[in-house]
Order: structure tokens, then sequence, then C-alpha cells
């Protein structure tokens, strides 16, 4: 034979981009970077970096997969190829447009107590106005509560309220289930990510058919970030300051209100995907 051929991805036909085989769908806000990054310290799990917006956003879909794939990193046939990209779960051409690339695909959907991921999501549009330039929101308009935000000026809800609104889980997952099969879609419980994170990692491996490889030697407790950080071989790392910002105080009573109203919509939810997620009213 020619000595090219030796060369030639024949001999060496291992890494190379490929689809995703698995997607975190979202919910944001509820740890999807944190899980992203715990399981990519399964040796069979290789991340796109970044969040890549292929499904949602129609300037890049229309790029098509090849496109796609591209974003995607280096792997071996027997790894699984995973990417995040939060704001899928609420965009409603999604499902179809991923049914479209590959109906087996594997979904991970995180969710958290709706009331807390509202706070954390307000708390993450806070300080991005915050740190924006001047003209974007004006200097003299002092930042607004949560609580403000949260109701109308007579206690009322204000449903309309983006953070609220994305944190009324029912209303997106319908969707989902009308296009994919319910096997194929995993809730993860993303407050047991932050107290117990092994409990969500173990499901998701059987979730993914991979053996259990991720163990407690690969999380450690900071005292100082409040969180669980992640061990390997080589390091400690700690995810970034934007991930577990401390939340601003709120009256206990709209917290109970804003449970009170959750209620339903998280009884909703469970019938739907036929879990219990057990969060407080
Ligand atoms: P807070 O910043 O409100 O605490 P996302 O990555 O989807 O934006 O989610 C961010 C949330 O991930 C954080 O919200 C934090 O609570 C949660 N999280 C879960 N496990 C974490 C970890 N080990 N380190 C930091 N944040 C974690």
């Amino acid at each position: 034979r020619p000595p090219t051929l030796l060369f030639s991805k024949q001999f060496y036909p291992s890494a190379t981009r490929r689809l995703p085989q698995a997607i975190i769908i979202g919910v944001r806000k509820c740890g999807t970077r944190a899980l992203l990054e715990m399981l990519s310290l399964h040796p069979a799990i290789q991340k796109a970096a970044g969040e890549v917006h292929f499904f949602d956003r129609d300037e890049n879909y229309y790029r098509g997969l090849d496109w796609y794939r591209m974003k995607m990193p280096h792997s071996y046939p027997e790894q699984i190829t995973i990417e995040k990209s939060p704001s899928y779960f609420v965009t409603p051409e999604v499902p179809e447009r991923i049914r479209a690339m590959n109906s087996s695909i594997k979904l991970l959907l995180i969710v958290r107590e709706p009331v807390t991921r509202a706070i954390s999501d307000y708390t993450q549009l806070r300080s991005h106005a915050a740190t924006a330039p001047s003209f974007t929101f004006g200097t003299s308009s002092p930042q607004r509560s949560f609580q403000q935000l949260a109701l109308h000026s007579n206690g009322s809800i204000n449903e309309a309220y983006r953070p609220l609104a994305i944190s009324v889980y029912h209303n997106y997952i319908h969707r989902w289930l009308e296009t994919f099969p319910r096997e194929q879609i995993l809730i993860v419980n993303g407050d047991l990510l932050i107290e117990d994170p092994l409990s969500q990692i173990q499901r998701i491996e059987d979730f993914l058919g991979l053996e259990s490889k991720i163990s407690t030697h690969n999380f450690y407790f900071n005292e100082t970030k409040g969180f669980f950080c992640l061990r390997n071989e080589t390091s400690d790392r700690c995810l970034r300051e934007t991930k577990g910002r401390k939340h601003p105080r709120v009256d206990p009573l709209v917290i109970s209100k804003l449970r009170r109203y959750f209620a339903e919509h998280n009884q909703k939810f469970y019938e739907l995907v036929g879990e219990d997620m057990g969060w407080p009213e």
C-alpha cells in the first residue's frame, strides 16, 4: 500500500466531530452549566463548549446540520456528545427540529423549585442590567426589586413577568411530550443537584446507558462558595462566580403567595411527566 494510506481515516478513524446524542434542553437557572460540567467528568462524555443555540435561533438553524456538527467537540465512536442550550426548552419550534435531526435522541431537562428559579433568574437579569452600558437602561432609574416586578401594585401576580412565566414548566413540557416518547426525557432535580450531585449524576449515567464512573471522589464541598466543586485526576475547580449568586432577600409573605400560585401549575407539571417533585406549596 502507498504510505499515505497508513495515515488515512481507515487506520485512524477515531476522533471526529459528531452530532449530539444527548441534549440538556433547559431550564435556565436550574443548574444547566453545573450539570454539563459534572457529566463531562465521565470519560465517555464529550461536551460542546459554550451554548450552541442551533435549534432556537433561525440564523443558526438555517446554516444546517454541518454547521451544528462543527460546533461539537471531537469524540471517539464509543463516546456520547452532549450540548446544553437552556432556551431550547421554551422555544416552540425546537422539539420538532430536534426530532427531525434524531428522533431517538436523549433529552435532559433540569428543573428547580419554581419560585427559587424565578428569583435566580431575576438576580441574573439584575446583574446584567447593572453591568450594561448606561444608555441601555438609563442611569437614573433605580433597579426594581423582585417583589415590584413579580407583583402588580394591587398585589396580584404579574404572570407576564418572564422569570415567573418560565417557571410555569407545564406550559412548555407539553410540546416536548407531544414530540418525544416520555422515556427519552429525563427530569433532573436541580435542587438535589446542588445538595447531592451524585444522586442525579448516577441517574443520568444509567439513562444514557453508561457505566457508572463518576463517584464521590469527583466532588468536594467548598465552604467559601457554598457549593460542590469538581475534581478529576488533574484539577480541582468550582463553577464561575456567576453560578451560585447570592439571592436578594424576598419577603416571606411574597414567597408564600408565589408558592400558592405555582402549586396548581406544579401539579399540572407532575401529572404531565408522571413524577412528583415535592415542591413546597
Ligand atoms: P444561582 O446562581 O441562582 O444560585 P444555570 O447554569 O442553568 O444558569 O444555573 C445556575 C444555577 O446552578 C445556580 O443558580 C446554582 O444554584 C446552580 N448550581 C447547581 N450546582 C452548582 C454548583 N455545583 N456550583 C454552582 N452553582 C450550582
